[in-house]
């Protein structure tokens, strides 16, 4: 899919167009390396440096594995720009929270949604999340939902395509408490592209 952005803020930066395409094998260590830097610039008010220093450590073997599971439909997309260059990634699969049943039911579930910080708010992130949102329907994993964080800013981009909260949660991470958000898509889904 070649999708064109439908606003640019610094046209002399960043991609011009993108492309959709499923990672594969060798995607991993590029998709670590966006994973933590963008985890770096999000959440480094939120949770710290020390905790994210240990996170981002083992990003490289997270996404080797993300990308190599295949299980029950899981998958990692990826956005590049014309040069071929990967700047973001959605990964996605089945729900297997039981305990969201109640709420749902959900069967597909975006489990992590990231874009490099150089290539945010010029409409990839959206068109990925559309992407990833209608792939899990289209494999029969619908409806959809994901967690966020409740200090993070996306709450209001997930708001923006559409997405409902139906729920939350208390997790420790890094000796912290946070809140984490649910959102799901039942009824005001995004037209894809
Ligand atoms: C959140 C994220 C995936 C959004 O992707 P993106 O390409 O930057 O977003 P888009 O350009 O498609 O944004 C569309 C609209 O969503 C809203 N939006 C996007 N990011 C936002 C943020 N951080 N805070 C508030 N609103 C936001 C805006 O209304 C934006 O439109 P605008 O740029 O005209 O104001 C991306 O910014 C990102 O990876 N952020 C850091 C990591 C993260 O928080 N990931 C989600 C974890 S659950």
């Amino acid at each position: 899919m070649r999708t064109r952005p439908e606003r640019s803020r610094d046209p002399t930066a960043g991609a011009s167009t993108f492309r959709i395409r499923l990672a594969v094998a060798g995607d991993a260590p590029r998709l670590a390396w966006i994973r933590t830097v963008t985890w770096r610039a999000a959440y480094a008010a939120i949770m710290g440096s020390h905790a994210l220093e240990r996170v981002g450590k083992r990003d490289g073997e997270r996404m080797r594995r993300a990308v190599a599971d295949q299980r029950g439909g899981r998958r990692v997309w990826l956005v590049e720009d014309d040069e071929g260059t990967a700047f973001g990634y959605v990964w996605l699969g089945p729900q297997t929270d039981r305990a969201l049943g109640k709420a749902g039911p959900f069967f597909g579930e975006v489990y992590e949604l990231y874009l490099h910080p150089h290539w945010q708010r010029r409409g990839a992130g959206t068109a990925l999340l559309v992407h990833a949102i209608w792939d899990l329907i289209n494999a029969g994993l619908g409806p959809v939902m994901l967690w966020v964080l409740g200090e993070n800013g996306a709450r209001h981009f997930y708001e923006g395509v559409g997405g409902v909260c139906f729920g939350s949660r208390r997790i420790e991470f890094g000796g912290r408490t946070m809140t984490k958000f649910a959102y799901g898509w039942h009824e005001q889904l995004p037209l894809p592209r």
